[in-house]
């Protein structure tokens, strides 16, 4: 047997170290696991008792994913306001407990904020934002860095009632223009600067670019807060500093009252079409789903320090950095850099400096780490870590191996949680303590979550087998719809397999109800855990002057998990400069962001395509991946020569860059 094969065939029975203090056992998993299918009301009206309701509510489930009668509620009577839940129903007893440890770019920069600090911050926050004409309902786009102002701003909209859209700050100006047009926001908070391990990146210029960029022209108002202390032209009206802004408000602001079903944010992502998606989350279902999946999932207790690495420009950062910990009113760390400065040894120094216990990141980041040797993670040997997590893509056995063995030391379960920005929280995962793990594998479903395997036809697949991974009932924390585009929602999540919800990821379920995530069966493409639409790639190449066409498809890449290979062809139809690729992944950093550009630009004489002028994007992944010989029948092609064709000039293409 393979060593490979024999990984993925390792089981690592249910973890017994006295670290962890589980919530329930395996036994009670199948119990409640039951009882949260079979009767969703008596289970969820329970469990949505992990948070406040100013007024209870008094209907729990109200859902259907039928065309005729489609609709997706939760609690739908009942009020509450999710900052009060994050920060004042803490005071009390919590008031001293910090927060946040926030560790800066630079070792040795660290600031401790308590419940009580983060209340005066998120009131002033609050304050300011009303100021400037922030109503209940209005959307206020955040580009930040990872700094606590990025949380005090999110839970700021949240007090007040105002929608919050987080654009990663890794966006461009013109990635940012394009989603400030989309939800027609009137104020836009960011940063001077982000500081990411050696580099600054000057957040304000590139919304001041992103201002000049967009059509509508709705924001009003940008709110700066002094970082990195670079010098930023403010315009006279429309640019304010934060810490000026605070100095006239008050500490104290009562929260809104709101409805379950009230709008929270908005979170840009990618789909399969050009136009990234503003995906709706609402307030009180969202808010349950993240305190209950903080909470099992990560056998979360009161004395942990949690440490999610993710970026709240992501949907790991809204639901597992802010709302889920703050809602079970958690310590957490955030870190502003990169988890290679000033070495590869940083992640592993901050969790025992600050003695964490719960540590929750991206296979890309163990992947890099791992790369550069054992010696910088086995410094010690972690002796506060209980659970490690992962999200995002899939975690390969050779990283689990790595992260369990080296970081855990053996003693702490992996969990490889899945689950998208449109599911609010996670779906899939082990629970610590209360199931066997299997390197590579998301395990079982969480509570309340059906899921379905189907096969071509849309069949449902009884017991093991491969398919399109469905749900078959909704969820508390799922998306609400697309913000301004309601058909888009119905259209893209519910109508190619009726009655389902489409995470449009295959996977395969095993002999023992495991699953294991095959990967995207639609053109999105997972590059370090972040979600990139080809789509959006072309889009991009092709406002380049001198390109005609492109085609991108993704390749394996061993750290990144994915990266991209872009075919092109020119209008001239000429061979090309490398000056020329250059200018594709200027145009494609200016347009979405350094982090989409591609490991490879080739030009083609043209694509392989069907008689209908259909791109067959199969016959291209296995050109890039040097899969030539699986090609198999090209006969159904308008020109079946084009696939030797442009096969030759990969090769040629590798060969002189190697
Ligand atoms: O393909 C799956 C992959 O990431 C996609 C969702 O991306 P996004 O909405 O950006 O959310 C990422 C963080 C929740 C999924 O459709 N994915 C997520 N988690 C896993 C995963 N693939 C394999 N294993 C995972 N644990």
């Amino acid at each position: 047997m393979s060593a490979q094969k024999k990984q993925h065939d390792a089981l690592y029975p249910v973890s017994k170290s006295p670290a962890l203090k589980p919530h329930i056992t395996a036994k009670q998993y199948e119990t409640l696991y039951k009882q949260s299918i079979k009767d969703p009301t008596t289970f969820w009206s329970k469990q949505a008792r992990i948070i406040d309701w100013i007024k209870p509510f008094t209907i729990v489930k109200n859902t259907s994913f039928k065309e005729e009668d489609f609709h997706i509620r939760w609690f739908s009577d009942g009020m509450l306001n999710v900052c009060a839940n994050c920060v004042d129903r803490h005071l009390p007893q919590r008031k001293d407990k910090t927060a946040y440890i926030f560790e800066g770019n630079e070792p040795g920069d660290v600031r401790h904020i308590s419940y009580q600090d983060l209340y005066e911050h998120v009131c002033r926050f609050a304050n300011v934002l009303k100021q400037h004409k922030v109503q209940k309902g209005g959307v206020v786009t955040l580009y930040m860095p990872m700094i606590p102002e990025a949380i005090y701003a999110m839970l700021a909209c949240a007090r007040i009632g105002a929608i919050h859209s987080v654009v990663f700050g890794g966006f461009s100006a013109s990635a940012l223009a394009g989603r400030l047009d989309d939800c027609e926001s009137k104020v836009v908070i960011t940063a001077d600067g982000a500081q990411r391990g050696a580099k600054t990146i000057p957040l304000k210029d590139t919304v001041d670019l992103a201002l000049t960029q967009t059509e509508k022209k709705t924001v009003e108002t940008v709110i700066t807060v002094k970082h990195t202390g670079a010098t930023c032209p403010m315009k006279e009206g429309r640019d304010y500093w934060l810490h000026e802004e605070v100095r006239h408000v008050n500490t104290e602001c009562p929260y809104e009252e709101m409805n379950a079903e009230d709008p929270l944010f908005i979170l840009y992502t990618s789909g399969s079409t050009g136009k990234p998606k503003g995906v709706l989350h609402t307030s009180g279902g969202y808010l349950v789903y993240a305190a209950l999946t903080h909470k099992y999932v990560f056998d979360y207790h009161e004395e942990d320090i949690y440490w999610c690495t993710a970026d709240v420009g992501w949907i790991t950062g809204h639901s597992y950095v802010v709302y889920g910990p703050l809602a079970n009113g958690a310590t957490s760390l955030i870190f502003e850099g990169v988890p290679t400065y000033p070495d590869a040894a940083r992640y592993w120094d901050v969790v025992d400096q600050h003695k964490v216990s719960i540590f929750y990141t991206a296979p890309t980041a163990i992947r890099s780490l791992m790369s550069k040797g054992d010696a910088f993670a086995t410094k010690t040997k972690h002796p506060t870590l209980r659970v490690l997590g992962s999200v995002g893509e899939p975690l390969n056995p050779e990283a689990w191996q790595w992260y369990y063995n080296l970081i855990g030391q053996k003693k702490c379960p992996v969990v490889d949680t899945w689950w998208q920005t449109e599911t609010g929280g996670i779906l899939l995962t082990p629970l610590p303590g209360a199931m066997d793990l299997k390197p590579g594998s998301v395990s079982k479903p969480f509570f309340g979550i059906q899921p379905e395997l189907l096969n071509e036809k849309g069949q449902a697949i009884k017991r093991t087998g491969m398919g399109s991974l469905v749900m078959k009932d909704s969820w508390p924390g799922q998306m609400r719809g697309v913000y301004n585009d309601p058909e888009r929602f119905f259209k893209t999540y519910f109508s190619k397999f009726k009655g389902y919800y489409s995470s449009e990821d295959g996977a395969r379920r095993d002999k023992d109800g495991y699953y294991w995530i095959t990967g995207r069966m639609d053109d999105i493409i997972n590059i370090s855990g972040h979600r990139v639409g080809t789509a959006e790639v072309e889009a991009a190449i092709n406002t380049h002057s001198q390109v005609a066409e492109s085609a991108v498809v993704g390749i394996p890449h061993s750290i990144k998990g994915e990266g991209l290979f872009a075919f092109v062809i020119l209008k001239s139809g000429e061979d090309v400069l490398y000056v020329f690729k250059d200018e594709v992944l200027q145009t494609i950093g200016k347009n979405i962001g350094s982090f989409a550009k591609p490991e490879y630009i080739v030009i083609v004489p043209g694509l392989p395509k069907t008689r209908s002028g259909k791109i067959m994007r199969r016959l291209l992944r296995k050109i890039a991946a040097g899969q030539v010989a699986e090609i198999g029948d090209v006969s159904t092609l308008a020109d079946p020569r084009i696939v030797d064709k442009i096969s030759e000039i990969v090769v040629r293409t590798f060969k002189e860059n190697t």
